[in-house]
């Protein structure tokens, strides 16, 4: 089973400082929790930011999607998708780090 993350967001006067990637744990976590054996999302390709909080939490491109893991236009003409995923059966998934800036 595959769980899908659809939208994450932190008010920007309240960005770096943990909290996006403490709502993608527990979303992760419930999502292991229910059974799901793989976490997806899509984030747009120019979304630096983003990419690299998925990335540090484990999740990596989902070469099986798209072309390459890139859904091209997905967000509007040349604003590209990215695919990622990350496996979170058994022991796969372990957070680095949760709390805190
Ligand atoms: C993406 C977003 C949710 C991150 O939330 P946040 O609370 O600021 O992120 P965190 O403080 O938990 O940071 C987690 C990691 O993400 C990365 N990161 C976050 N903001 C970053 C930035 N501006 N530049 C580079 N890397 C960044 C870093 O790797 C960071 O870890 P570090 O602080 O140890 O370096 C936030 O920037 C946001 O709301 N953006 C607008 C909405 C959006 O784009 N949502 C994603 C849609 S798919």
């Amino acid at each position: 089973m595959a769980a899908e993350v659809t939208k994450v967001a932190v008010s920007p006067r309240a960005r770096r400082g943990g909290f996006g990637r403490f709502m993608l744990w527990t979303a992760v976590n419930a999502a292991k929790a229910n059974g799901a054996s793989e976490v997806r999302l899509r984030v747009e390709s120019t979304n630096e930011a983003a990419v690299k909080m998925y990335e540090q939490q484990g999740f990596v491109v989902d070469t099986g999607r798209g072309v390459d893991g890139v859904s091209f236009d997905f967000y509007g003409p040349t604003r590209h998708a990215l695919n990622m995923v990350v496996n979170v059966e058994g022991d796969n998934w372990v957070l680095p780090r949760v709390l805190g800036p």
